[in-house]
């Protein structure tokens, strides 16, 4: 990975979209320098020593929370976490309430997921913490779309001009958006590929290219990129049966014979096994899944200590 002498200025992490390209670079380089830490017997660097983080997890989360929680640890700091189920928004308490509460005990780095798009920019605005998004309704995923464009370049150190295809629930994913902005910010060729139900309008103007076949998708691909059905964020029925979808857009061996033999199969989870994808890919010599997971640890380690370089920055700014 390049060398990068770039500072981050920023206090929050909310989204890929208004990130440069220089940004994505530097986190990914700030990612690579933490791998390490993992891989020894004793796992922890004092870099944050002192800070403390708070993550509030207002969706179900097994990955981002387990690794968020994991990174804060391993750079030293304190860590609390908070969940819907029990805290004092079951009270009525607003999320923005219930955050500036928290930040009046001196909180540095708050980690929001919440089933609202825009919740994570809307309390960046209220507090004076960093504000690292966990994943915003529809809307983004940021540390996702970084751990997935760590996991490329481990394979496919050259992105620009590699063919990334998307396939699934686009509609309703984050991770599909925050994956567009990154790839495309760095010059990947990238598909999205769902029934037409669920691919949004004006996709395109992302910069990507849409299909509804699924085997177009697959041609030619150096990534795939596999999402689940989001059934918990459908308001409507959008395909007429599970089976449908299998048939027409499910990932198995028989649909991937004609596949590039260097294929990277990524998913970031949960996975509808035998829906979205065929165990025997999952599990199969394509699948970089749990090497995602793996990244995802790195990736949220560099996310917490370049916001907190961004925040240090921006308070000294508004001396
Ligand atoms: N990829 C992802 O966000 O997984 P979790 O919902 O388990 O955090």
């Amino acid at each position: 990975m390049a060398n990068n002498n770039m500072a981050w200025q920023r206090k929050d992490l909310l989204g890929l979209e208004e990130l440069s390209k220089d940004e994505i670079e530097l986190m990914l380089y700030t990612a690579d320098k933490f791998i390490e830490i993992s891989k020894r017997p004793i796992k922890k660097v004092p870099a944050l020593r002192g800070k403390t983080v708070v993550h509030l997890f207002f969706e179900p989360s097994t990955r981002t929370r387990t690794s968020f929680e994991l990174a804060a640890k391993r750079l030293s700091c304190d860590t609390i976490g908070v969940s819907a189920s029990s805290s004092s928004i079951l009270k009525g308490e607003t999320i923005k309430d219930t955050a500036r509460n928290i930040e009046a005990m001196n909180v540095d780095i708050i980690v929001i997921r919440h089933s609202a798009s825009g919740s994570a920019h809307r309390l960046s605005e209220s507090v004076k913490a960093s504000v690292i998004n966990a994943g915003d309704g529809c809307h983004e995923h940021p540390t996702q779309g970084l751990l997935d464009l760590f996991t490329i370049r481990q394979r496919k150190p050259k992105v620009a001009g590699l063919k990334v295809s998307i396939i699934g629930d686009i509609m309703h994913s984050r991770v599909a958006r925050s994956n567009i902005w990154a790839l495309t910010k760095l010059g990947a060729d990238v598909t999205v590929c769902a029934p037409s139900t669920l691919m949004p309008p004006e996709i395109e103007k992302m910069g990507v290219r849409a299909t509804n076949n699924v085997d177009e998708a697959i041609a030619g691909a150096d990534v795939l990129n596999i999402l689940r059905i989001q059934l918990e964020r459908q308001k409507k029925v959008y395909f007429p049966s599970t089976m449908e979808y299998i048939r027409n857009f499910g990932i198995n061996k028989e649909r991937l014979k004609g596949a590039k033999k260097d294929l990277l199969i990524m998913h970031p989870g949960p996975i509808n096994r035998g829906v979205e994808l065929d165990p025997d890919i999952a599990d199969g010599p394509y699948s970089v899944i749990l090497d995602q997971v793996t990244n995802g640890l790195a990736v949220r380690m560099a996310a917490l200590y370049l916001v907190s370089q961004g925040r240090d920055k921006s308070a000294k700014r508004d001396k």
